[in-house]
């Protein structure tokens, strides 16, 4: 470590960006470089990064091709206004690559830079259809309790998870949770034989009809949840939600921003079950986290609805940074990296056996559940298996033992998350388990 790079940690420490909690950033490990997994601190660690950063660097650090994408386009034109008669080149391209891309009919795409924005752009942009559909009753947003949709206002309060609410009150009105198919620990009802798949759709056609509706505008699903714990939903859930969302006239919003391009082993997660949502959100991986884009995408239905609005009725939306020319070189670039590396194929493969190394952890008293779909995988940490107690205090000690042994995974609530990047080898999953096993042992 240089003396200048002593001094800009030293500087760190007087608070300068601390995210999230200034206590949590009293001692952050400084990330200098990164080669494919790994990572390599300032002061000589190297780690392997077993969350691809935030579920999102799914090319792996240090591609040049993406950084040559970067430059070439900075150097011939960084930035125009995609506003009032003006767009630029990357974002026209982006724009086509991904018409059809994820989902047959949707050809349209909204840019924000990342997915909060992304999902706020939903909200609103499902409003506004209602609006023109002269149904302006219809503006609730129906999720999940455990989703994470993001932190602005409304993403917040579509967020499932109590602790992101608690100091943001009052709640944001208009967002109802209901419960998410969770196999390993359904917190909803079961009826008579129903599978937690049939009892979460059940639970939406429920509060549809308890909400009215003609005052629900849309329901909002991860189609794999995130950070409420890495839930894999049954097969039977989303095509039972799709049949009661067009029961109802509901727009299905699904939120793609940790499961989109690749990372459960399709190009974009709803395939697995055959559904088709009407709005999707996407993010982090489009750029492999190289550059800040996100945005939505829309069914050509709303889009010709959202066309046929009076010039006094325009959508009145839109970022500064909506279609940057840089983020959109790099998306394409990206996504290039990923058709040719056949990201999904390897999210199937190394997924399998990732999840296949870390079951072999059931044999410790305190692995409750392990699960995963392509490359992400969850491992519940609990006291009591009979009872499947959370142990959210044993999943930190396990969290801090990994990452002492240069695993880098994340721990939410009582399950520990892995989501690496989709160019990982099979020898480098083998080191998460390996790592994660050594870690597990040394908290026995
Ligand atoms: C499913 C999901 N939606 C939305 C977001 C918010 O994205 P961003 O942090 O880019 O605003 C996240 C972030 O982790 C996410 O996991």
């Amino acid at each position: 470590m240089t003396d200048q790079t002593k001094t800009w940690i030293e500087k760190d420490k007087k608070q300068l960006h601390p995210t999230y909690h200034p206590k949590n950033h009293a001692n952050p490990l400084v990330i200098e470089r990164g080669e494919g997994v790994w990572l390599y601190t300032t002061d000589g660690q190297k780690i392997l990064d077993g969350m691809a950063g935030l579920w999102n660097v799914n090319a792996g650090y240090g591609r040049e091709e993406l950084a040559k994408a970067a430059y070439e386009q900075m150097k011939m034109m960084s930035f125009t206004s995609n506003f009032a008669g003006m767009t630029n080149l990357p974002s026209i391209q982006l724009a086509e690559k991904l018409a059809g891309f994820a989902y047959e009919g949707l050809n349209t795409t909204h840019f924000t830079s990342g997915g909060s924005e992304a999902n706020d752009s939903a909200f609103k942009t499902a409003r506004y259809y209602w609006k023109r559909k002269g149904k302006p009753g219809k503006y609730k947003v129906i999720a999940r309790k455990g989703a994470y949709h993001g932190v602005t206002l409304a993403g917040t309060f579509a967020t499932g998870l109590e602790k992101y609410h608690t100091m943001f009150g009052p709640k944001v009105e208009g967002f109802v949770h209901i419960p998410a198919p969770n196999p390993y620990r359904y917190e909803g009802t079961l009826k008579d034989g129903e599978t937690a798949g049939q009892a979460a759709a059940r639970e939406l056609e429920e509060a549809i009809l308890r909400e009215g509706a003609d005052t629900v505008a849309a329901f909002i699903a991860e189609p794999v949840m995130g950070v409420g714990g890495v839930i894999v939903p049954p097969a039977d859930y989303f095509p039972l939600v799709r049949a009661i969302c067009d029961k109802y006239e509901v727009l299905f919003i699904s939120d793609e921003v940790i499961t989109g391009f690749g990372r459960t082993g399709e190009w974009f997660a709803l395939k697995h079950w055959n559904v088709k949502p009407d709005i999707l959100s996407f993010a982090k991986a489009i750029t492999s986290g190289y550059a800040q884009l996100g945005g939505i995408q829309i069914s050509d239905e709303i889009r010709e609805t959202m066309e046929s609005a009076a010039d006094t009725e325009a959508y009145m939306h839109g970022f500064t940074y909506s279609g940057h020319a840089m983020a959109c070189a790099v998306g394409l670039k990206n996504i290039e990296i990923m058709e040719r590396e056949e990201f999904p194929k390897r999210a199937r493969e190394l997924g399998n056996r990732l999840l296949d190394g870390l079951k072999t952890l059931i044999e410790f008293p305190f692995v409750g559940d392990v699960r995963g779909l392509g490359l992400v995988c969850g491992v519940e940490i609990v006291s009591d298996k009979e009872t499947k107690t959370a142990d959210p205090a044993r999943t930190m000690q396990i969290f801090k033992a990994a990452q002492e042994r240069g695993l880098r995974t994340r721990p939410l609530g009582s399950t520990l998350a892995f989501a690496p990047p989709l160019s990982i080898t099979e020898a480098e999953v083998d080191e998460i388990i390996k790592r994660l096993g050594a870690a597990m042992d040394s908290v026995r």
